[in-house]
């Protein structure tokens, strides 16, 4: 397994480019399956997550070709000869299970293997069940798989969840477009990933209103045809880029970057006092003066502050002036940052969904263990400001998500390298 290795610097400064989002991605995949024409995907983002993506639409028969060093998917799914996503991908990456309310408005049926637990949560799908039942199709848990069938096709329905699942609302959107007649979903999340779902969607005949609010209606249509779509900025990475010259001082610009994408996450930047100032090109973020101050953090769905930066606002906490606290309240088990960090001397208590962090002067590198893609990113930016060298284990966690980080970071003066398993 490779490591990095990253040695403490001083300020950084130069231009880092954002890739597409992970997490539309991970979505807009598995749309082809909706549709006998092709569907393309350009400013892919070059990851391993989208790789198992890639291995599961093709082990359904699907065509993916990545063109353009993998910044373009051209898939075309006119013959899908199997129904079964098997476990041992679905166990390798959850957002496989987004295979499953396409599957059954284009074929009617569809083996999926639950994904099983992860390190950050069970990650349970009784939202995507309850959404897709509603919408008539019978679902089984056999074996360790859903069994799902709607033979004589869907229907539309209004359907409330009980909590804002992202991964659920995009499994309701994308059957509900091949279902007859009208669907409300209520509670629907609103991240900026489903409404670049629901752009997609649209453009391959889809009728949806209300993407990226609350209440999402979409009214079924016969069939979809193809389309190309381009895949939204990733605001999670944004907003991992950006903490670096927090973290290290100096001046970098997010090319790409946009306050919207961002827009809770960087109140608590500014409380913290970081400069954050929208370009033509993207946004800059400067860390000018002295020590970042502590700032209290709740994660929630959007727009309120990401989960996915939790772990990274964590990092820059450890060497903020005073006492800061995290909840997080989206997932059970989401502090494993916090153990790792404390090896390079930063002071947390975790107790459940709660973290405490006084900051210290300074951390001291030291050999620390990834343990979930956003945790990894973290112990990386940590450890660019820290006193000494640290090691990063086990990254291919962070590989999931970020594509050639030792070489984007490199690029702003980190002194970071990547040491290849031998
Ligand atoms: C998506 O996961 C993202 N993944 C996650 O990013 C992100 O953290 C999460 O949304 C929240 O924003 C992708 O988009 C591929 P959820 P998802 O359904 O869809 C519970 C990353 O680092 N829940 O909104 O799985 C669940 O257990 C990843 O890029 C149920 O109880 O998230 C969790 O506690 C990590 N029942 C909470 O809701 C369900 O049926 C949020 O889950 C579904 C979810």
């Amino acid at each position: 397994m490779d490591s990095i290795i990253v040695r403490g610097n001083g300020p950084l400064s130069g231009q880092i480019p954002i890739a597409g989002a992970k997490n539309a991605c991970l979505t807009l995949m598995p749309a082809t399956l909706l549709s006998e024409e092709p569907l393309t995907l350009t400013n892919a983002p070059r990851l391993s997550d989208i790789k198992t993506m890639t291995e599961l639409l093709s082990s359904l028969g699907a065509e993916v070709s990545d063109l353009q060093d993998g910044k373009v998917q051209a898939m075309s799914s006119h013959n899908i000869d199997n129904h079964i996503a098997d476990y041992d991908i679905v166990r390798k990456m959850r957002a496989s299970n987004l295979v499953l309310g396409p599957m059954l408005a284009r074929l009617g049926h569809a083996v999926v293997s639950l994904p099983g637990g992860c390190a950050i949560g069970a990650r349970p799908m009784d939202l995507h069940i309850h959404g897709l039942e509603a919408l008539g199709a019978e679902i089984e848990l056999k074996e360790g798989y859903l069994h799902a069938k709607a033979p004589g096709g869907l229907k539309g329905a209004e359907i409330t969840l009980s909590f804002a699942s992202v991964g659920a609302t995009e499994n309701i959107l994308m059957a509900a477009t091949l279902a007859k007649g009208t669907t409300v979903l209520h509670n629907a999340a609103r991240e900026p990933e489903i409404v670049d779902l629901a752009k997609c969607l649209s453009a391959m005949g889809a009728q949806i209103e209300g993407a990226g609010t609350s209440r999402i209606e979409i009214q079924g249509v016969d069939r979809l045809h193809g389309a190309t779509h381009q895949v939204v900025t990733d605001r999670i990475e944004l907003g991992t880029y950006m903490l670096a010259p927090a973290i290290c001082g100096g001046e970098v610009e997010c090319l790409g970057g946009s306050i919207e994408l961002v827009g809770a996450f960087c109140e608590k930047l500014d409380e913290a006092g970081i400069q954050v100032e929208e370009t033509k090109t993207g946004l800059k973020v400067a860390r000018k003066n002295g020590r970042v101050k502590a700032v209290n953090v709740t994660t929630e769905p959007f727009p309120g502050f990401p989960t996915d930066l939790q772990a990274q606002m964590m990092a820059l906490m450890c060497t903020a002036e005073g006492t800061s606290v995290l909840e997080e309240k989206i997932f059970e088990n989401r502090f494993m940052h916090a153990p790792e960090l404390m090896r390079m001397g930063a002071e947390i208590e975790v107790h459940g969904g709660t973290a405490t962090v006084t900051g210290v002067e300074r951390l001291k590198g030291a050999p620390v263990m990834a343990t979930d893609l956003r945790a990894s990113v973290s112990l990386i930016l940590a450890a660019m400001a820290a006193e000494g060298e640290t090691v990063v284990n086990r990254v291919y966690h962070l590989d999931r998500g970020y594509e050639r980080v030792e070489e984007k970071l490199g690029n702003l003066g980190a002194h970071i390298e990547r040491v290849k398993e031998t």
